[in-house]
């Protein structure tokens, strides 16, 4: 008798102190960092390179592809799941208007439906490779540039 007890509670207590994933845990509205016009207007620091938008692909593949799709269009599973409406960046003119420096922060810090960013994950300067890498969706060739050439023209 005073056993069934005793497992009744510590299965009750284990259910209590079980940690449970908690998707509100780190809900603090307030606390959002505010994007600022020095934000807006900084410059991009890294150029774009084969490499930078390889190791940037990699990231993004395993981070931002579930919403963003694989090639920017905005048609992830999870976006779709969510049932958000993402922009198409594969449209040029779908960026044209926000800056480098405006990118970098959204990826940064996340905003909207965009909870958390990368900040704390990735350093700077991957942050500004995922800025070029979300730029060459939108312009032809540019995924071809990236990929290692397979054939060497002859000299
Ligand atoms: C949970 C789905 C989700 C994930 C994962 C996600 N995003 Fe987003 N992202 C959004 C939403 C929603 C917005 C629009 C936010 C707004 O303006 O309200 C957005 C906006 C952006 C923007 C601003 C440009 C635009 O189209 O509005 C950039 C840049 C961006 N995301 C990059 C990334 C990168 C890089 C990653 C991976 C490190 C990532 N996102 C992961 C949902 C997501």
């Amino acid at each position: 008798m005073h056993r069934t007890i005793l497992v009744a509670s510590a299965v009750l207590l284990f259910g209590i102190l079980c940690p449970k994933p908690n998707f509100t845990q780190d809900k603090n509205g307030s606390a959002e960092p505010k994007m600022t016009p020095d934000d807006v207007a900084r410059k991009n620091p890294v150029p774009t390179s084969p490499e930078g938008l390889a190791v940037a692909r990699k990231q993004y593949g395993y981070d931002c592809a579930m919403c963003h799709g694989k090639d920017g269009d905005g048609k992830g599973d999870l976006a779709q799941d969510m049932k958000l409406e993402l922009h198409d960046w594969r449209d040029p003119a779908t960026l044209e208007k926000m800056t480098d420096g405006e990118l970098f922060w959204v990826i940064s810090y996340g905003r909207g439906k965009m909870v958390g960013g990368e900040a704390d994950r990735s350093p700077e300067k991957m942050r500004w490779n995922l800025v070029n890498l979300i730029r060459s969706f939108g312009k032809k060739g540019a995924a071809a540039a990236e990929k290692p050439k397979t054939e060497n023209p002859q000299p």
